[in-house]
């Protein structure tokens, strides 16, 4: 593990872009793992002030929420409308499918033909989730549906009970992976994935295991 700290949400979020602008750089058919959620907002903003040539990079998007389209929304309004990503090459799962386990099982495929992905962008949750991935998700979980806990439903202001999300064994499988974890409210989770126990209580904690796993953390997150 590998901790960045900067002094400003700005400068972190300037960070992030800058690894994404390394990595899409170095391969111009870059897989893309991404995240939704506040701590992105600055992010995607920094990554398209960037003008980074998406022609041909493929994305993968975490989690959306079991019956809804809303992180979708998200993903178009801060992020996807703003590059110039090919329709086809953005890839999500869809909230709406009847069969869940058929549309999980899809994803993972669609994981696999693409040839992994190269740079999985993370947030986390205050009670240590990564992706939807709540307390109690083992290390080898694949994209499944999952019960959201009441204080996730709270913190996102959602009405959905469920989602779909890529399991933590999915997420372990990226390439590289970075969490960004911005503002004080983050800091006694950050604390706990630094140096808290390894296990499935805290998901984001096996992340520790990575070999190429980078946390940039702005100093309120960092306790500072
Ligand atoms: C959601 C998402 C996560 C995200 C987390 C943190 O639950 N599924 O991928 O990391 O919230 O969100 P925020 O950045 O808004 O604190």
């Amino acid at each position: 593990m590998q901790i960045i700290i900067l002094r400003s949400e700005k400068e972190a979020a300037a960070r992030v872009a800058d690894l994404v602008a390394e990595q899409v750089k170095k391969k111009k058919t870059s897989v893309l793992g991404l995240a939704t959620g506040k701590t992105m907002i600055p992010i995607y903003r920094e990554i398209a002030r960037r003008k980074i040539n998406f022609s041909r990079v493929k994305t993968f998007n975490l989690d959306e929420y079991a019956g809804g389209d809303s992180l979708r929304k998200f993903m178009e309004r801060n992020f996807f409308g703003k590059v110039n990503l090919k329709e086809k090459n953005i890839f999500f799962l869809d909230g709406k499918a009847r069969d869940w386990k058929s549309e999980c099982s899809l994803f993972e495929g669609e994981i696999r033909r693409a040839g992994g992905i190269d740079l999985q962008i993370l947030g986390v949750g205050r009670n240590g989730h990564i992706g939807f991935n709540e307390p109690g998700s083992s290390l080898k979980s694949r994209t499944r549906r999952v019960r959201l806990s009441l204080s996730t439903r709270h913190d996102n202001g959602t009405r959905f009970g469920y989602a779909l999300t890529m399991g933590v064994g999915t997420i372990m499988s990226a390439r590289r992976i970075v969490l960004a974890a911005l503002g004080g409210r983050k800091a006694e989770i950050v604390g706990k994935v630094i140096d808290g126990r390894t296990g499935s209580g805290v998901p984001a904690s096996f992340l520790r295991r990575h070999r190429r796993f980078l946390l940039v953390l702005d100093g309120a997150a960092a306790g500072e």
